[in-house]
């Protein structure tokens, strides 16, 4: 298969290496805003990669598929493009940086049928996976409280910031996903609040480095969504399930970045690096995936539709932080 990639940053340069080893992908031809980009990138990969000079190019090269990883401020355009193109494409989180481009995203992928993946790679996750099973077998009884959380150990570059949608959008928004995803409950009402104790960066350009929302489900379950940038301590993306039978956790073994006490080993103890190492296993299956949907082999394991519910969740976070209310998600929906 001919696939494209347009964004050759952190983690177009992981999903390029991840593309590079599955079978399917007989070339791979990258394209960045920053053409020097594209071309650094394709230099470190097998004789596979190969980097087009403009990314107009990725949409008249015949390919077979699309994985966007540009900045979220660029999804749009490059998906719609696609779309237009007729070409399957993966699109990283999220769909686009405002409702307006993820409303248009989703009729179009919906009038044309062409297959749009989410990148939500959470729902890869075997731990999850177990997690939504669990529930659903009944084995958990009924929820009384789940909870996500998305730790950084360290801030993105502050370029990245301005582009992103601010940490609701950006960041937690993989963790309402993955409540929804998990429970198969939707969100009613939310209150969310958010901090700035990290660098000016955040704040100058009107962002938050740590936020927190309380989720009503629509069961009456209770959630509880927490990110920050600066958890020095190691990555730690957890959920935790509580039931009135059983509860369960993910994330949670050897590298969990939290220190249990009283101390019973002084040795130091290795912690997730990051979402790269975290959930690597998580990208390359949903990149499996991908090639599978592009070559009409599997249903879309997240089509853009389940994105838009995310992405009303976490407008609804932000509103509700804004004005310091709790918001009903219906405030948001279109
Ligand atoms: N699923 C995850 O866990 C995960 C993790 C990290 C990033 N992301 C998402 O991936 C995207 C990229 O994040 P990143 O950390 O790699 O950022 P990055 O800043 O490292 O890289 C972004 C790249 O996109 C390029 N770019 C900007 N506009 C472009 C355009 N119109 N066409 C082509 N290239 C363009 C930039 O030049 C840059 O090289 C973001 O949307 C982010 O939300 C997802």
């Amino acid at each position: 298969m001919r696939i494209g990639l347009a964004g050759a940053g952190r983690i177009g340069a992981r999903h390029a290496a991840a593309l590079c080893a599955l079978p399917e992908v007989d070339s791979l031809a990258i394209a960045d805003a920053d053409a020097a980009r594209a071309r650094d990138l394709a230099a470190r990969l097998p004789s596979r990669g190969r980097a087009l000079d403009t990314v107009g190019e990725l949409f008249t090269a015949e390919l077979d598929g699309l994985v966007v990883a540009a900045a979220t401020d660029a999804h749009a355009d490059l998906v719609g493009r696609a779309i237009a193109a007729r070409i399957p494409v993966f699109c990283e989180k999220p769909l686009a940086s405002d409702l307006d481009g993820t409303f248009q995203t989703v009729a179009a992928a919906a009038s044309t049928g062409v297959p749009v993946q989410v990148g939500f790679q959470r729902r890869f996750d075997a731990g999850n996976a177990a997690a939504r099973e669990a529930l659903a077998s009944g084995r958990l009884g009924w929820l009384h409280t789940v909870r996500s959380c998305s730790f950084d150990p360290s801030p993105p570059p502050a370029a990245y910031v301005p582009s992103s949608g601010g940490l609701f959008r950006d960041c937690v928004i993989h963790d309402l996903d993955l409540i929804r995803f998990v429970t198969g409950r939707e969100v009613v009402r939310v209150m969310a609040s958010g901090a700035n104790r990290g660098d000016d960066f955040f704040r100058e350009y009107g962002d938050i480095d740590t936020g927190s929302a309380l989720l009503v489900l629509d069961d009456g379950t209770l959630g509880v969504v927490s990110a920050t940038r600066y958890n020095a301590a190691g990555y730690d993306a957890r959920l935790e399930l509580f039931g009135s039978k059983d509860s369960v956790v993910t994330g949670l073994d050897a590298k969990t970045p939290a220190t249990p006490l009283p101390e019973r080993d002084a040795e130091p103890r290795p912690a997730y690096s990051g979402f790269m190492e975290r959930f690597s296993d998580a990208y390359d299956a949903e990149l499996q995936a991908f090639v599978d949907v592009a070559a009409g082999r599997r249903a879309n394991p997240c089509p853009p539709e389940e994105a838009l519910e995310a992405f009303y969740l976490a407008e609804a976070c932000e509103l509700s932080m804004r004005q310091g209310r709790i918001v009903g998600t219906e405030e948001v929906r279109r």
